[in-house]
């Protein structure tokens, strides 16, 4: 029986609509501008004078230059934000964050919708929250049905909570297969190399968010450790992973299309400031060693394998009809 051809996309699904990160806020300074790819399309962000940031469509209406690119004294980075708008670097057009032309350093008479002020590129929702740059993507370009939630330990200059140690990866799969992974124990024996893989305790779907929490047994030279690991999801492109037990870690896991099969995920760890110098470098460091490992092992799979609309499951695979159903929501077909 073939139960999948080399024709066509690996992965059939859409992308999903939802809040994603593209940028974390320190990557963006006042009055900077960069070219963003992601949901297959390309933008620009730019943060104005006054601090807020914004996401356009990349190519200027005048002719087409792309806006995130700067010349001469900008050449290599992005091109000029002045106030509250984006300079275009082809013949100087500007542009504000809600994509109305602001000036036309050279025209007698405006283009008539400039002269009305309308809308001539599309804007993005974008949050700025938990130290992160958030766009909201919908296919339909349907205004935001939710809001990011706030994570406590990832505030700026946090009294107890570490600054973030960053990683980021870019993988060839749907985020779709990225998420199936919560609800697959039997994959950590053998991907991870773990012999004891303890079950969910709580998987929670609820609307647009899923709960997970699992009791974990650690080994350590002084015995047996017990802990715990709290996941939350909010859509698919925003996750808080806490764990804790041998040492408290908090891990901000976002995932975010780049294209339909090309998923960019950042994953930002945060520790307690308190032990950061002692047991952080030994137990600290090695916990988001191992979880980085098991990234670099995963996406060995998600890289080359095909998405199954009817796998063959066993009576001890977890839930992955739940997993598609909430998933689904989020996925237009069509698109
Ligand atoms: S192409 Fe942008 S100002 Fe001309
Ligand atoms: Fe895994």
């Amino acid at each position: 029986m073939v139960i999948a051809s080399d024709a066509g996309p690996r992965c059939p699904l859409p992308m999903p609509w939802g809040w994603f990160q593209v940028l974390y806020s320190g990557d963006l300074a006042v009055g900077e501008s960069k070219p963003l790819r992601y949901f297959d399309q390309d933008l620009v962000i730019f943060r104005t004078e006054s601090g807020a940031v914004k996401v356009l469509d990349a190519y200027c209406p005048h002719m087409g230059a792309h806006l995130g690119y700067g010349i001469r004294d900008q050449a290599g980075g992005g091109s000029r934000v002045v106030g509250e708008s984006i300079e275009c670097p082809f013949h100087g057009w500007r542009y504000d964050g809600e994509g109305k032309c602001t000036h036309v350093p050279y025209a007698k008479n405006l283009p008539p919708r400039v002269a009305k002020g309308e809308q001539v590129i599309d804007c993005w929702p974008v949050r700025e929250i938990n130290q992160t740059i958030l766009v909201w993507y919908h296919p339909d370009k349907i205004a935001p049905t939710f809001e990011p939630e706030s994570i406590a330990e990832a505030q700026p200059e946090h009294p107890d909570w570490s600054e973030f140690d960053i990683y980021r990866w870019d993988i060839d799969v749907h985020m779709q297969e990225m998420a199936e992974n919560a609800v697959d124990p039997a994959h950590f024996l053998f991907v991870h190399g773990t012999d004891d893989v303890p079950d969910a305790e709580v998987l929670e779907f609820e609307g647009v968010t899923r709960r997970g929490f699992l009791k974990t047994r650690n080994p350590t030279p002084k015995g047996i450790i017990e802990g715990a690991i709290e996941n939350a999801n909010t859509g698919p492109g925003l996750s808080v992973v806490r764990f804790s037990g041998i040492y408290d870690t908090v891990l901000m896991a976002n995932v975010t299309p780049i294209g339909p099969e090309l998923t960019r995920a950042f994953y930002a760890f945060i520790q307690p400031k308190a032990t950061l110098d002692t047991l952080g470098k030994t137990v600290g460091k090695a916990i988001i060693k191992n979880i980085c490992q098991q990234m670099e092992e995963d996406m060995i799979i998600w890289a080359h394998k095909r998405y199954l609309e009817k796998p063959m499951l066993c009576d001890g695979d977890g839930p992955f009809a739940k997993m598609r159903r909430w998933y689904g929501q989020f996925l237009v077909s069509g698109n």
